[in-house]
Protein backbone atom coordinates (compact mmCIF):
# COMPACT_ATOMS: atom_id res chain seq x y z
CA UNK A 1 0.00 0.00 0.00
CA UNK A 2 0.84 3.41 -1.05
CA UNK A 3 2.19 5.50 2.39
CA UNK A 4 0.22 9.01 2.69
CA UNK A 5 4.20 10.65 2.19
CA UNK A 6 4.96 8.92 -1.19
CA UNK A 7 1.14 9.60 -2.43
CA UNK A 8 1.82 13.38 -1.39
CA UNK A 9 5.36 13.44 -3.49
CA UNK A 10 3.63 11.74 -6.41
CA UNK A 11 0.60 14.79 -6.70
CA UNK A 12 3.73 17.29 -5.95
CA UNK A 13 5.42 15.51 -9.16
CA UNK A 14 2.21 15.75 -11.41
CA UNK A 15 1.09 19.27 -9.85
CA UNK A 16 4.39 21.28 -9.59
CA UNK A 17 3.17 24.54 -7.49
CA UNK A 18 3.53 27.56 -9.55
CA UNK A 19 7.08 29.75 -9.12
CA UNK A 20 4.65 32.71 -6.81
CA UNK A 21 2.96 30.13 -4.65
CA UNK A 22 2.54 31.44 -1.21
CA UNK A 23 3.43 28.17 0.21
CA UNK A 24 6.64 27.89 -1.02
CA UNK A 25 9.02 26.90 1.77
CA UNK A 26 10.01 29.82 4.23
CA UNK A 27 11.58 29.35 7.49
CA UNK A 28 9.67 28.70 10.45
CA UNK A 29 10.00 32.03 11.90
CA UNK A 30 9.04 34.21 9.07
CA UNK A 31 5.49 33.98 10.43
CA UNK A 32 4.61 37.62 10.46
CA UNK A 33 5.81 38.07 6.97
CA UNK A 34 2.12 40.32 5.45
CA UNK A 35 2.12 38.25 1.80
CA UNK A 36 2.36 34.83 4.07
CA UNK A 37 -1.45 33.65 4.35
CA UNK A 38 -3.45 32.16 6.76
CA UNK A 39 -3.52 28.88 4.78
CA UNK A 40 0.58 28.88 4.87
CA UNK A 41 0.81 29.65 8.32
CA UNK A 42 -1.14 26.26 9.17
CA UNK A 43 0.56 23.81 6.82
CA UNK A 44 4.23 25.54 8.70
CA UNK A 45 2.27 24.74 12.20
CA UNK A 46 1.84 21.38 10.92
CA UNK A 47 5.31 20.97 9.83
CA UNK A 48 6.33 22.20 13.23
CA UNK A 49 4.29 19.44 14.54
CA UNK A 50 5.78 16.73 12.35
CA UNK A 51 9.15 17.39 12.87
CA UNK A 52 9.01 17.44 17.08
CA UNK A 53 7.48 13.96 16.18
CA UNK A 54 10.31 13.56 13.81
CA UNK A 55 12.95 14.53 15.94
CA UNK A 56 11.48 12.52 18.92
CA UNK A 57 11.66 9.06 17.35
CA UNK A 58 14.62 9.87 14.97
CA UNK A 59 16.58 12.10 16.55
CA UNK A 60 17.06 14.26 13.60
CA UNK A 61 16.72 18.14 14.39
CA UNK A 62 14.62 20.55 13.28
CA UNK A 63 15.73 23.21 10.58
CA UNK A 64 15.49 24.38 7.58
CA UNK A 65 16.32 21.43 5.29
CA UNK A 66 14.07 19.03 7.07
CA UNK A 67 11.42 21.73 6.83
CA UNK A 68 11.68 22.69 3.30
CA UNK A 69 11.86 18.71 2.41
CA UNK A 70 8.65 18.36 4.19
CA UNK A 71 6.60 21.50 2.46
CA UNK A 72 7.68 20.16 -0.62
CA UNK A 73 6.15 17.02 0.30
CA UNK A 74 3.17 18.48 1.52
CA UNK A 75 2.29 21.23 -0.17
CA UNK A 76 -0.35 19.92 -2.42
CA UNK A 77 -2.20 18.28 0.21
CA UNK A 78 -5.72 19.35 1.34
CA UNK A 79 -5.06 21.08 4.66
CA UNK A 80 -7.61 19.42 6.38
CA UNK A 81 -5.85 15.64 4.94
CA UNK A 82 -3.09 16.67 6.38
CA UNK A 83 -4.49 17.69 9.62
CA UNK A 84 -5.71 14.20 9.82
CA UNK A 85 -3.11 12.87 9.01
CA UNK A 86 -0.30 14.28 11.42
CA UNK A 87 -2.84 13.68 14.22
CA UNK A 88 -2.21 9.43 13.40
CA UNK A 89 1.07 9.65 12.48
CA UNK A 90 1.17 11.23 16.32
CA UNK A 91 -0.10 7.85 17.73
CA UNK A 92 1.32 5.60 15.38
CA UNK A 93 4.09 3.48 16.81
CA UNK A 94 7.92 4.64 15.25
CA UNK A 95 8.06 1.33 13.39
CA UNK A 96 4.54 2.37 11.31
CA UNK A 97 5.10 1.88 7.61
CA UNK A 98 4.51 5.68 7.42
CA UNK A 99 7.17 7.01 9.75
CA UNK A 100 9.50 4.87 7.96
CA UNK A 101 8.36 6.13 4.51
CA UNK A 102 8.48 9.73 5.69
CA UNK A 103 12.33 8.90 7.34
CA UNK A 104 13.34 7.76 3.72
CA UNK A 105 12.43 11.14 2.45
CA UNK A 106 13.85 13.08 5.34
CA UNK A 107 17.45 11.16 5.29
CA UNK A 108 20.53 12.09 3.85
CA UNK A 109 22.63 9.20 2.45
CA UNK A 110 25.56 10.45 1.11
CA UNK A 111 28.62 8.20 1.38
CA UNK A 112 31.00 6.94 -0.89
CA UNK A 113 34.57 4.71 -0.80
CA UNK A 114 37.56 5.97 1.12
CA UNK A 115 35.74 9.03 2.08
CA UNK A 116 38.36 10.37 4.03
CA UNK A 117 41.46 8.65 2.58
CA UNK A 118 43.85 10.41 5.90
CA UNK A 119 41.34 8.60 8.48
CA UNK A 120 41.53 5.06 6.65
CA UNK A 121 45.58 5.36 6.61
CA UNK A 122 45.80 6.08 10.41
CA UNK A 123 43.04 2.98 10.52
CA UNK A 124 45.45 1.17 8.76
CA UNK A 125 48.57 2.14 10.34
CA UNK A 126 47.79 2.94 14.08
CA UNK A 127 44.14 1.40 14.56
CA UNK A 128 44.81 -1.95 13.63
CA UNK A 129 47.61 -2.65 14.96
CA UNK A 130 46.22 -1.57 18.54
CA UNK A 131 43.39 -3.99 17.98
CA UNK A 132 45.05 -6.91 16.27
CA UNK A 133 47.38 -6.74 19.23
CA UNK A 134 43.96 -6.42 21.60
CA UNK A 135 42.33 -9.52 20.02
CA UNK A 136 45.62 -11.77 19.13
CA UNK A 137 44.36 -14.49 22.05
CA UNK A 138 40.90 -14.37 20.53
CA UNK A 139 42.29 -13.62 16.82
CA UNK A 140 38.84 -11.71 15.63
CA UNK A 141 37.92 -7.92 15.28
CA UNK A 142 34.37 -7.32 15.44
CA UNK A 143 33.67 -3.82 13.53
CA UNK A 144 29.88 -2.07 13.38
CA UNK A 145 29.14 0.78 11.33
CA UNK A 146 26.29 2.85 12.84
CA UNK A 147 24.44 4.54 9.80
CA UNK A 148 26.19 2.73 7.21
CA UNK A 149 24.23 4.17 4.64
CA UNK A 150 24.54 2.22 1.35
CA UNK A 151 27.46 0.10 2.49
CA UNK A 152 30.48 1.83 1.60
CA UNK A 153 31.75 2.34 4.55
CA UNK A 154 31.48 -1.12 5.84
CA UNK A 155 33.37 -2.59 3.07
CA UNK A 156 35.80 -0.12 3.53
CA UNK A 157 35.97 -1.15 7.31
CA UNK A 158 36.28 -5.04 5.81
CA UNK A 159 38.65 -4.41 3.40
CA UNK A 160 40.68 -1.93 5.53
CA UNK A 161 40.98 -4.86 8.37
CA UNK A 162 42.11 -7.53 5.90
CA UNK A 163 44.98 -5.35 4.42
CA UNK A 164 46.09 -4.50 8.20
CA UNK A 165 45.74 -8.34 9.07
CA UNK A 166 47.97 -8.93 5.63
CA UNK A 167 50.73 -6.86 6.69
CA UNK A 168 50.86 -8.18 10.64
CA UNK A 169 51.23 -11.94 9.11
CA UNK A 170 47.32 -12.76 10.26
CA UNK A 171 45.68 -12.74 6.61
CA UNK A 172 47.43 -13.51 3.04
CA UNK A 173 47.04 -13.14 -0.44
CA UNK A 174 45.53 -16.47 -1.67
CA UNK A 175 44.10 -16.38 -5.68
CA UNK A 176 43.30 -12.60 -5.56
CA UNK A 177 41.69 -13.05 -2.54
CA UNK A 178 42.93 -11.59 1.08
CA UNK A 179 42.33 -14.45 3.32
CA UNK A 180 42.90 -14.82 7.32
CA UNK A 181 45.26 -16.86 8.73
CA UNK A 182 44.05 -20.19 10.30
CA UNK A 183 41.84 -19.06 13.74
CA UNK A 184 41.36 -15.53 12.43
CA UNK A 185 38.66 -13.70 11.36
CA UNK A 186 36.59 -10.50 10.93
CA UNK A 187 33.15 -9.85 11.24
CA UNK A 188 31.45 -6.16 10.16
CA UNK A 189 27.94 -4.92 10.59
CA UNK A 190 26.47 -2.53 9.09
CA UNK A 191 23.11 -0.44 10.30
CA UNK A 192 20.73 2.25 9.15
CA UNK A 193 17.66 3.71 9.63
CA UNK A 194 16.76 3.44 5.82
CA UNK A 195 15.23 0.31 4.63
CA UNK A 196 16.20 1.61 1.00
CA UNK A 197 19.97 2.39 1.91
CA UNK A 198 20.13 -1.05 3.54
CA UNK A 199 18.61 -2.93 0.24
CA UNK A 200 21.68 -1.64 -1.53
CA UNK A 201 24.00 -2.36 0.82
CA UNK A 202 23.15 -6.02 1.09
CA UNK A 203 23.13 -6.28 -2.83
CA UNK A 204 26.55 -4.31 -2.78
CA UNK A 205 26.50 -2.89 -6.25
CA UNK A 206 27.88 0.15 -7.31
CA UNK A 207 27.92 2.04 -10.41
CA UNK A 208 29.95 4.73 -11.66
CA UNK A 209 27.72 7.39 -11.83
CA UNK A 210 29.43 11.15 -11.68
CA UNK A 211 29.82 12.02 -8.34
CA UNK A 212 28.68 8.61 -6.86
CA UNK A 213 30.15 6.48 -4.61
CA UNK A 214 34.00 5.88 -6.63
CA UNK A 215 34.70 9.38 -6.51
CA UNK A 216 37.26 8.97 -4.26
CA UNK A 217 38.41 5.31 -5.41
CA UNK A 218 42.45 4.64 -4.60
CA UNK A 219 43.96 2.35 -7.49
CA UNK A 220 45.14 0.08 -4.67
CA UNK A 221 41.14 0.08 -3.34
CA UNK A 222 39.92 -1.73 -6.86
CA UNK A 223 40.68 -5.24 -5.85
CA UNK A 224 38.00 -5.70 -3.68
CA UNK A 225 35.50 -5.18 -6.83
CA UNK A 226 34.38 -7.40 -10.15
CA UNK A 227 32.57 -6.29 -12.79
CA UNK A 228 28.70 -7.25 -13.08
CA UNK A 229 26.07 -6.50 -15.88
CA UNK A 230 22.91 -5.24 -14.84
CA UNK A 231 19.87 -6.49 -16.79
CA UNK A 232 19.02 -3.70 -19.47
CA UNK A 233 15.56 -3.02 -17.31
CA UNK A 234 17.69 -2.22 -14.48
CA UNK A 235 20.88 -0.31 -15.40
CA UNK A 236 21.33 3.03 -16.44
CA UNK A 237 22.48 3.81 -19.90
CA UNK A 238 26.73 4.84 -19.76
CA UNK A 239 27.16 3.20 -16.41
CA UNK A 240 29.50 0.18 -15.36
CA UNK A 241 28.54 -1.33 -12.55
CA UNK A 242 31.05 -3.46 -9.95
CA UNK A 243 30.41 -5.72 -7.24
CA UNK A 244 32.01 -6.03 -3.88
CA UNK A 245 34.11 -9.74 -3.67
CA UNK A 246 32.67 -12.27 -2.32
CA UNK A 247 35.67 -12.70 0.16
CA UNK A 248 34.77 -9.08 1.13
CA UNK A 249 31.11 -9.58 1.50
CA UNK A 250 31.34 -12.88 3.63
CA UNK A 251 32.31 -10.43 6.41
CA UNK A 252 29.72 -8.37 6.44
CA UNK A 253 26.16 -8.03 7.57
CA UNK A 254 23.55 -5.44 7.52
CA UNK A 255 20.29 -4.60 9.24
CA UNK A 256 17.89 -2.14 10.32
CA UNK A 257 18.50 0.08 13.85
CA UNK A 258 17.76 3.21 15.12
CA UNK A 259 20.14 5.33 16.92
CA UNK A 260 17.36 6.48 19.55
CA UNK A 261 17.38 3.28 20.59
CA UNK A 262 19.50 2.60 23.66
CA UNK A 263 20.17 -0.57 23.68
CA UNK A 264 23.04 -1.22 21.50
CA UNK A 265 22.09 -4.48 18.35
CA UNK A 266 25.12 -5.69 19.29
CA UNK A 267 27.82 -6.02 21.98
CA UNK A 268 31.45 -6.84 22.66
CA UNK A 269 32.53 -4.57 19.17
CA UNK A 270 36.17 -4.15 18.74
CA UNK A 271 35.65 -0.75 16.28
CA UNK A 272 32.77 1.25 16.23
CA UNK A 273 32.36 4.07 13.51
CA UNK A 274 29.68 6.47 13.64
CA UNK A 275 30.22 9.02 10.91
CA UNK A 276 28.71 12.15 9.43
CA UNK A 277 25.30 11.14 11.12
CA UNK A 278 25.78 13.06 14.81
CA UNK A 279 25.57 16.00 12.88
CA UNK A 280 21.83 16.00 12.34
CA UNK A 281 21.08 15.69 16.33
CA UNK A 282 21.05 17.92 19.06
CA UNK A 283 23.55 17.36 21.83
CA UNK A 284 21.25 15.72 24.64
CA UNK A 285 20.62 13.08 21.75
CA UNK A 286 24.54 13.08 20.97
CA UNK A 287 25.01 12.08 24.15
CA UNK A 288 22.68 9.47 24.19
CA UNK A 289 24.18 8.03 21.12
CA UNK A 290 27.45 7.85 22.29
CA UNK A 291 26.49 6.10 25.98
CA UNK A 292 24.84 3.54 23.49
CA UNK A 293 27.56 3.16 21.39
CA UNK A 294 30.06 3.12 24.18
CA UNK A 295 27.71 0.41 26.03
CA UNK A 296 28.10 -1.66 22.79
CA UNK A 297 32.01 -1.64 22.97
CA UNK A 298 34.41 -3.95 24.35
CA UNK A 299 37.08 -2.55 26.66
CA UNK A 300 40.07 -1.74 24.40
CA UNK A 301 37.80 -1.15 21.68
CA UNK A 302 38.08 1.93 19.58
CA UNK A 303 35.34 4.52 19.15
CA UNK A 304 35.75 6.58 15.46
CA UNK A 305 33.35 9.80 14.93
CA UNK A 306 32.78 12.30 12.50
CA UNK A 307 35.96 14.73 12.77
CA UNK A 308 33.71 17.82 14.02
CA UNK A 309 31.99 15.75 16.69
CA UNK A 310 32.65 16.35 19.84
CA UNK A 311 32.92 13.60 22.46
CA UNK A 312 30.21 14.17 25.01
CA UNK A 313 30.91 11.17 27.48
CA UNK A 314 34.84 11.07 28.23
CA UNK A 315 34.08 9.15 31.66
CA UNK A 316 34.17 6.38 29.16
CA UNK A 317 37.23 6.53 27.00
CA UNK A 318 40.65 7.64 26.51
CA UNK A 319 41.06 10.40 23.60
CA UNK A 320 43.95 9.72 21.56
CA UNK A 321 44.89 12.22 18.39
CA UNK A 322 45.96 10.54 15.38
CA UNK A 323 47.30 11.66 11.95
CA UNK A 324 43.72 11.47 10.31
CA UNK A 325 41.77 12.71 13.77
CA UNK A 326 40.94 11.69 16.91
CA UNK A 327 39.94 8.11 18.00
CA UNK A 328 38.79 7.08 21.99
CA UNK A 329 39.75 4.15 23.87
CA UNK A 330 37.09 2.19 25.29
CA UNK A 331 37.78 2.28 29.09
CA UNK A 332 36.26 -0.16 31.56
CA UNK A 333 33.84 1.85 32.85
CA UNK A 334 30.44 0.29 33.25
CA UNK A 335 27.74 1.76 31.22
C1 LIG B 1 25.38 10.85 5.48
S1 LIG B 1 25.04 9.17 5.81
C2 LIG B 1 26.56 8.65 6.55
C3 LIG B 1 27.11 7.40 5.94
C4 LIG B 1 28.49 6.98 6.41
N1 LIG B 1 28.53 6.79 7.85
C5 LIG B 1 29.54 7.97 6.00
O1 LIG B 1 30.11 8.64 6.85
O2 LIG B 1 29.83 8.05 4.80
C6 LIG B 1 23.96 9.33 7.23
C7 LIG B 1 23.11 8.10 7.47
O3 LIG B 1 22.54 8.18 8.77
C8 LIG B 1 21.29 7.52 8.74
N2 LIG B 1 20.47 7.91 9.90
C9 LIG B 1 19.88 9.10 10.16
N3 LIG B 1 19.20 9.06 11.31
C10 LIG B 1 19.36 7.81 11.80
C11 LIG B 1 18.89 7.13 12.97
N4 LIG B 1 18.11 7.74 13.86
N5 LIG B 1 19.27 5.85 13.16
C12 LIG B 1 20.06 5.21 12.27
N6 LIG B 1 20.52 5.79 11.13
C13 LIG B 1 20.18 7.07 10.91
C14 LIG B 1 20.70 7.94 7.39
O4 LIG B 1 19.69 7.07 6.94
C15 LIG B 1 21.95 7.94 6.50
O5 LIG B 1 22.06 6.76 5.75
Amino acid sequence: MRSAVDTARSATAAAPAPATSTLAPKPMSGFNKPEETTQSRALLLLINELMAGVETRFGIKPGTLVERKLVRIFKDMPMATLKDWVESMNNCSTEHSEWQSLVENLTVHETYFCRDPDLMSMLGDEIMPHLLNLRKTQKQVQIWSAASSTGEEVYDLTFSALRAMQKAGFARLFEGKLVPEAGWSVFSFGTDISNQALRTAKAAIYGDLGMGSFRNLPDDWKSMFEDVKIAPANAMPGVNYFKIREWVRQCTRFERFNLMNNRPPVMGMDLVFCRNVLIYFEDPIKKAVQTMLARSMSTGGVLVLGASVQMLVPEYFESRLGKGGPWYVRNDKRV
